[in-house]
């Protein structure tokens, strides 16, 4: 391009001009090589990019001319400011055509332009909110039977073969059917759509060469036609179901927010975003559990794992690895310089693998406690509509495939092959063998009746939980013991990095706990517990009525205190029974040779927990205070000096965070990292908030919502369900009109006109600038 030409004039020049990115600073030889079109990223895009998280998060692509974002935290901040980076180029061609193909495309009167996905604020709001009640569980819920029915009779063409390519067989033509069917389409000229809407993914995220540009650009503008008559034949009959005839019917009242532009763009991309997205997602989550034969097998034994092994291979194989934002202003991206008018490549396949944020990224895990924080749905106010449709469609086609072919496996040595393009991928064939006559439904024909209902709601995060047994109960100081756990069968738990805790559900009672133990032992966990003799009875329960071989429900290990890999140096500061997660991460620093001090305070040797294991490994990093002994930690001494690149890590008693709260206030913003147990993405501080009521004019009653929690947290503890998705204010799901009261509301979605009104609002975050709210719910 431009840049190369001028190194190429400069003629001598030592600087190789082409290897500098717009704002002018030098391009890395790895960011040069990136080939987002090439073998390797095709092929395991996470992988092609383990460099760029390690060493350069964020690069420019002189390849592609973008920006690559390669970290968890930093797609997510993209896709979170969709004012900062604009989704307007979401929809453009990667690969600019040539004229003789943008003339192909000129005469069909190609005009895509404006759907949701790409559209910018405040009309996307405006128009997503208006649309998006079909895309609600009881909405779907008719969907329900038709795609059970599509899955069945597909299944029955092959059951008794003994060899299939899914995907020829099925896993292309369901997802079709279905979005045929969503969209309120008539299930005509498939085998023509099938070659179009491959057409419209290489048009749009490919790298066709000149000559096959022709064809794309020919089978495009046909697509664009073919969709545009399909819209006519629906203004027809306005009345038909469906999701586009429903925004035809929304047109007349909102003439300005569904234009023409966007219903035409809307009929062709959308066959796409609904067809495309969930035939691959399936795909590769079929061939992902068959490759991990063990969670293959329980998902089979035990279905109602189903749910969370969706979420963990769209975690791990996404169908869309990369989505694109362009910035709007001069901005930065995890500290990288980013100019006005950059194009970026957002890549979640990458983000989904990152160490930062999921323990043990490259292992597929269907137990995995944050599986559904992936991004494959992208986040924030676009983030995708059709989740729900395509979670069932995936959660249903499992449950055929593990009751009918439970025995099935992959071909041996089978090659994959993948559409060469930056965004969508899932291999185009997958061949799978079984055994036909050790299918079960020939012992047994009752199996197929047998139907699990569809789990689209509850929040994303929640994984399955498992059982882990009591395996020793040991003292470990005055008033703590300390609970080994392991597997009832013997079986290895997953990874967990310092820092983390899991969820025990025993006795009526759910609490949660830091691991203390070895994080490299995968036999067992450990945790400690402090007896609080004015506590709720959970300690007391584990102190007085546990005992060796019980068995409890536990969820995790997930993390929110995560020890930072980039600091130069930690300070670690524990009160108490705070040691727990601190200790793990003071071994770690050990182990990996790191800089750091522990300050530990108690009240008495014999009080405090691990004390000699500490004294063991640690030895001079660790100062003890003991305070009934006078030894008192002065933190205002400790803490005077802010040091550059220290972090300071503590978990203790309330009084001890709040000290340590006032003493960093000259320190760095995030210097002080403290312990969450549960994500702080929307906490409340109930200094600054106080309760109130809500009433429920439909359900009738009345919920009290405490200080400390969202109307949306009260509401679901009270049993009221409301769907919400982001719960930082920025999506629009949680939206319950209201009644009365004056309404504090903190959320992006509604216009000012809406707040005026006080009509409505968002329950994740707003909320009653007096004592009550009456909500029509
Ligand atoms: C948007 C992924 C299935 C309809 C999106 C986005 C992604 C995505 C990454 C952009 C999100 C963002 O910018 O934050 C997926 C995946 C699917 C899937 C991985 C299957 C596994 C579906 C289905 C439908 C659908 C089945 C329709 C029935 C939409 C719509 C949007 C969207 C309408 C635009 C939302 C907006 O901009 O407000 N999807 N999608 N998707 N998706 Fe999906
Ligand atoms: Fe997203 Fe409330 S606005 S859940």
């Amino acid at each position: 391009g431009a840049a190369a030409a001028l190194g190429a004039g400069a003629g001598g020049c030592p600087v190789d001009h082409s290897r500098l990115d717009p704002t002018g600073r030098p391009v890395s030889a790895d960011a040069a090589a990136f080939d987002p079109f090439g073998e390797a990223y095709l092929r395991d895009p996470a992988g092609a990019l383990r460099w760029a998280r390690d060493q350069e998060p964020v690069f420019y692509s002189p390849e592609l001319g973008y920006w690559v974002v390669t970290r968890y935290e930093d797609v997510k901040a993209v896709f979170r400011d969709n004012i900062t980076f604009s989704p307007s180029i979401a929809l453009e061609k990667i690969t600019p055509f040539s004229d003789e193909a943008n003339a192909v495309l000129k005469a069909h009167g190609y005009a895509m332009d404006r759907t949701l996905v790409n559209e910018d604020e405040p009309a996307h709001m405006l128009r997503r909110r208006a649309l998006q009640e079909p895309f609600t569980p009881e909405k779907l819920a008719h969907h329900e039977p038709i795609v059970r029915r599509l899955v069945r009779e597909h299944v029955d063409r092959f059951v008794d073969a003994g060899r299939a390519d899914l995907v020829a067989e099925m896993l292309y033509e369901v997802p079709l059917t279905v979005a045929l069917h969503f969209l309120g389409v008539p299930e005509e000229d498939m085998a023509t759509l099938r070659r179009y809407s491959v057409a419209h993914t290489v048009n749009t995220w490919g790298r066709p060469s000149p000559e096959e540009q022709v064809a794309v650009a020919e089978s495009v503008g046909r697509f664009w036609q073919y969709s545009g008559e399909v819209l006519e034949k629906m203004r027809q009959d306005p009345s038909m179901p469906g999701w586009m005839p429903y925004g035809i019917r929304l047109q007349p009242e909102m003439p300005d927010v569904i234009t023409d532009s966007y219903l035409h763009s809307m009929m062709m991309a959308g066959i796409v975003a609904a067809h495309e997205t969930t035939a691959l997602a399936t795909t590769n989550a079929l061939r992902l559990l068959l490759e991990n034969r063990a969670q293959w097998e329980e998902i089979c034994a035990d279905q109602g794992l189903i749910p969370a092994a969706v979420e963990e291979c769209l975690r791990f194989s996404g169908p869309i690895v990369a989505w694109r934002r362009i910035a709007t202003a001069d901005t930065e991206i995890g500290g990288v310089p980013i100019p006005e008018g950059a194009k970026l490549l957002i890549v979640q396949a990458s983000a989904n693998h990152d160490e930062r944020h999921f323990d043990d990224p490259d292992e597929l895990d269907i137990r995995r406690d944050n599986a559904g924080r992936h991004l494959s749905f992208g986040y924030g106010s676009h983030q995708c509509l059709g989740k729900h449709l395509a979670r069932m469609e995936m959660q249903i086609i499992l449950e055929e495939f593990t009751t009918r072919l439970p025995h099935m496996r992959l071909v041996p040595d089978q090659e994959f092959t993948y559409l060469p393009n930056t965004s969508f991928r899932g291999p185009e064939h997958l061949w799978v063998e079984w055994d036909p006559e050790r299918n079960p439904e020939r012992a047994d024909p009752a199996i197929l009746d047998r139907r699990r209902p569809v789990h689209l709601r509850g929040p994303a995060g929640r994984a399955a939980a498992r059982t882990v047994a009591v395996r020793r109960i040991d003292r470990e100081a005055d008033g703590i013991v300390r609970i080994t756990l392991a597997d009832p069968r013997g079986g290895t738990l997953p990874k967990w990095s310092p820092g983390s805790h899991v969820d025990l559900e025993f006795g009526g009672f759910s609490r949660q706990y830091s691991l203390c133990g070895d994080p490299d032992d995968r036999s067992c966990y450990q945790i400690a517990v402090r007896k609080e003799a004015d506590g709720r009875g959970g300690s007391r329960y584990l102190h007085e009525r546990l005992a060796v071989g019980d068995v409890l429900r536990m969820r995790g290990p997930r993390n929110h205190f995560r020890l930072d890999p980039d600091a130069r140096r930690y300070v670690f500061i524990a009160g108490g029974i705070g040691i727990t997660p601190i200790i793990a991460m003071a071994d770690h620093a050990r182990r990996t040779g790191r800089d750091y001090e522990i300050h530990y305070c108690g009240r008495s040797s014999g009080a405090m927990a691990c004390l000699d294991r500490l004294v063991r490994d640690h030895g001079d990093r660790l100062t003890v205070y003991r305070s009934a002994e006078g030894v008192r930690l002065d933190i205002g001494a400790l803490l005077a000096e802010p040091a550059e690149g220290t972090l300071i890590y503590a978990c203790g008693p309330r009084r001890l965070l709040d000290a340590l709260g006032e003493a960093t206030r000259h320190w760095p913003e995030d210097a002080l990292r403290i312990e969450h147990f549960t994500s702080d993405v929307g906490a409340l501080d109930p200094a600054k908030e106080h309760a109130f009521d809500v009433h429920l004019a439909e359900s009738g009653g009345t919920v009290r919502v405490p200080a400390d929690q969202t109307v949306l947290a009260a509401l679901r503890a009270a049993g009221v369900e409301v769907p919400s998705d982001c719960e930082e204010g920025l999506c629009g799901t949680c939206e319950v009109p209201v009644v009365d009261g004056e309404v504090d509301h903190r959320d992006l979605v509604l216009t000012k006109a809406e707040r005026a009104r006080g009509d409505r609002m968002m329950t994740c975050c707003s909320r009653a600038c007096g004592k009550a709210l009456t909500l029509r719910i």
